[in-house]
């Protein structure tokens, strides 16, 4: 661990809008970003690419993919193996691979030290499951975000409609309900607050109110700041 480097976790579930707060908040205060699942995105693209099942016959071989993976993130883009994989990892299908690999516990432990290696100074803005939970239990602050299943089928939805793409909302609504179930019930690291973490729920607020509340929280933690 490193104390004196100040770690903002935000944890929650598919589609909570995770990513563009932190991502946000990481920005106004000059801070590095982990977008954590991301890595889990990569590690489930690299297996289904190399054949394999995403299942336990398979934990230890895509344990060592993802211990070894040949990953570059440059200007938000992500190249693996130096072939850019931005879009490829952004697809409905490659969030429930993801959500898959994640679940074994040998590839959870093969990514701990690729995940605490972005904490460096100034500070870190993370997002995931478990960032305030197994990542940075020691983090000054902690927020667990989360919005209705409804909305974030809803929002998921206008974001692919704006990228073209189609897409049912039931559809939607049903597949991060699974995700959630998954996430939330496998054995290690499921998705659950942290103890000591701040609840959001964005519902009802826009993108730049949960971001201002995220930033009068942090400031409210640090008063000699
Ligand atoms: O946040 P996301 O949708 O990109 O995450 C994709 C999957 O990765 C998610 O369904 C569960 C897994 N994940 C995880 O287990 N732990 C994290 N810290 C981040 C993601």
């Amino acid at each position: 661990a490193a104390p004196h480097i100040p770690v903002i976790c935000v944890d929650g579930p598919t589609a909570s809008g995770k990513g563009t707060l932190a991502s946000e908040v990481a920005r106004r205060l000059g801070y590095h970003y982990l977008d954590s699942g991301a890595l889990y995105r990569i590690t489930g693209l690299a297996a289904v690419r190399a054949g394999l099942a995403l299942d336990v016959a398979h934990e230890h071989t895509i344990a060592r993919m993802a211990e070894t993976l040949p990953v570059v993130f440059v200007d938000g883009s992500v190249l693996l193996a130096g072939q850019d994989v931005t879009d490829d990892i952004r697809t409905e299908e490659a969030g429930m691979n993801a959500s898959k690999v994640s679940a074994l516990p040998a590839v959870r432990s093969a990514l701990v030290a690729l995940q605490q290696s972005f904490r460096r100074l100034p500070g870190l803005v993370a997002d995931g499951r478990d960032m305030g939970t197994v990542i940075f239990p020691d983090a000054p602050m902690k927020v667990f975000l989360t919005a209705s299943a409804g909305q974030r089928a809803d929002r998921r939805h206008k974001q692919l409609i704006s990228k073209g793409i189609q897409a049912k909302i039931d559809d939607l609504r049903a597949d991060l309900e699974a995700r959630d179930a998954r996430d939330s019930n496998r054995a290690v690291a499921p998705l659950k607050p942290a103890q000591d973490a701040l609840l959001l729920d964005n519902s009802s607020q826009t993108v730049e109110e949960s971001v201002a509340q995220v930033l009068r929280w942090w400031e409210e933690k640090q008063p000699f700041a």
